[in-house]
Formats: structure tokens, sequence, C-alpha cells
């Protein structure tokens, strides 16, 4: 994905996120409001009634945007290249609008961007590209309990997550097929002006010669620019260079995105539960999850103490059963 675990980058944020909406006074039983808010199913279902939570009419409803097999056969001859490729919106077929909307509604009131991953519309997200993954991972693959949701403002000249990769050589088979993936995905169109990412594409490195995880930028003209529209898709694998750019204030619109990582059947290349990406999740796993992102992502953020307080109550407590 676009940033991921500790160990991945030092980055850190400068942006923070203040939950003080000016409706609530600074109080302890207001702070226990808040609380009760962010693990309300009611609350969320009022948030944005247009969405759906655990709906398994919903879910089971949405079907997989189909790839035409010479759209197969040049994604995986980009990832043996280039390590990335671009599911062009034609084939992935559908409105992001709404969830764009979604993120932006979640930031002016002061929460967190991944808490939209509450809602079934932004977990199928990944399911609808199961024959993109396939046609690359193979079938049976799994999902990463690693996601999140940016929103990069212009406004603040914020910045996507620095330069990294999201694993080591390890993540690639000898014939530098990826193991796991991450899928990136733009609600907003992305531009250099509002943050895009950029990649440094795998053909252009030593591959077998750089056996470590250093982000060696030496020279910027292999640098390429991953500019998206609304609605395309993003995949590249967990070995190729790759960051989120900084905003500049002359952008009319943030770049929001979601990203999971996928992971192909048996590789089990990290200590965590893997999730079959096609099973409606809980309420509560949902928040769970949540939680467990904000905990892994507390390097790049500067996270106000109610959303680690809801990640502590989350993840320790019997708050959420
Ligand atoms: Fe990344």
């Amino acid at each position: 994905m676009e940033d991921c675990h500790c160990e991945r980058s030092e980055a850190i944020h400068q942006e923070t996120y203040l939950i003080r909406p000016k409706c609530w006074a600074n109080s302890n039983m207001v702070f226990l409001n808040i609380q009760e808010n962010l693990i309300s199913e009611n609350y969320w279902k009022s948030f944005a009634p247009d969405f759906h939570i655990a709906d398994s009419s919903f879910w089971n409803f949405q079907e997989a945007f189909s790839v035409p097999e010479e759209t197969k056969a040049e994604m995986n001859d980009y990832m043996l290249n280039e390590g990335f490729y671009k599911i062009d919106k034609s084939i992935v077929n559908y409105d992001p609008s709404k969830h764009a909307t979604l993120v932006k509604k979640l930031v002016s009131a002061n929460l967190l961007p991944v808490f939209a991953m509450i809602y079934d519309e932004f977990w199928l997200l990944q399911a609808s590209a199961r024959n993109a993954m396939e046609a690359v991972l193979g079938t049976g693959y799994t999902i990463r309990p690693c996601m999140w949701v940016w929103h990069v403002d212009p406004k603040k000249e914020e910045s996507g997550w620095y330069q990294h990769r999201d694993g080591d050589i390890n993540s690639l088979h000898e014939d530098k097929r990826p193991k796991v993936l991450s899928l990136w995905i733009p609600l907003t169109q992305a531009t250099p002006q509002n943050g895009c990412m950029y990649v440094k594409p795998m053909n252009r490195e030593e591959v077998c010669v750089a056996t470590n995880k250093k982000a060696d930028i030496a020279c910027l003209q292999d640098m390429q620019a991953l500019p998206a529209e609304a609605g395309d898709m993003y995949i590249w694998n967990f070995w190729v260079l790759h960051w989120g750019s900084k905003a500049t204030k002359r952008a009319k619109e943030p770049r929001i995105s979601v990203a999971f990582e996928i992971e192909e059947a048996g590789s089990n290349l990290l200590e965590a539960p893997l999730m079959d990406p096609f099973r409606m999740p809980s309420y509560e796993e949902r928040l769970r999850i949540i939680a467990y992102q904000i905990k892994q992502y507390m390097h790049m953020y500067k996270f106000n103490s109610t959303f680690l307080e809801f990640a502590d109550n989350a993840l320790n407590t019997k708050i959420i059963v």
C-alpha cells in the first residue's frame, strides 16, 4: 500500500487530527460521549445513512468487475518488469464520488478518514477487484489486516507517505512475480499538484543486488509519476520503491485514496491473521481493524488521544466484544 508498518518508514506527518468539535466541551463526560459515538453502530448509521454496515443483502449483491484477457497479460508483464500497473477506470467501471464525499465528511467532522472502513462500500472496493487480483496472485488470495484511507489536503500542503518499500525482496518469487500486492484506489483525481503517487520502476534498479529495503532515489530521472483519475486502481508489488508526494495550495481538490494489502495463498509472510476478501466482516471486526490501523500507523501521524484511547479500548477491553 502507500505505506505500511513501523519498520517501513520513520516519517512523521505534520498534520494532527483533533477531535474537538465546537459542540463538545472539554470534560471527561463529553470525552466518554465521543468514545461512545466511535463504537456506536447507530452513530455511524446516522453519520452516513446512504451507506451500509454489515448488510448482507447489499454485500451479496455486489459483483467484481471483469478484466479482459489482454489486460491480464499486460498486468502480469508489468508486474514482472516495472512492478506496478494501472487498471483503467474504463475496466473498473464504478463511480467513487460517493466514497470521496464520505471521506470529506469524516475529515470535516474531525474524524480519521480510516473510519470509512466502517462501511460496506469501502470494504467492497477490494472485493470488486477479484478478477484483477486473481489474474496476478491466483485464486485463494487473502487480504491482510492492513488498510488505510488518505485525505491529502492541498490547503495545508499535506503529503502522502515518505519514500519506502512495502516489503523486502522475499515478497517476490525468484522470477519476480509478486507474493503480495498493494491495491491503491484513488477516490478523487490524483495529480502531481495534489499529492499523486510516484514510483521507481523495478526494472530501473538491480533487484537481485539491492536486497535490502533501502530507499535509493539516487537517479531522479528514473522516477515515474502515477497520476490517476477517480475510479482507476493501481497495484504494485511490495518491493517497488514508491511514495506519495506533497500537495500544493494550487490544487483544487484533496487527494483521497484507499489502500489494501493483498497476499497470495500460502505465502504467510505476515504474522497476523489474514482475511477472506469476500467474507463480510462484522461491525465489531471493523472497529477492531480500524483500531489496529491506528496502532500500527502511530509512527505516521500524531493521533489525538481520543483515537488512541478508542484503539486501546477496541483492542484490549470488553467494550467491543
Ligand atoms: Fe507503501
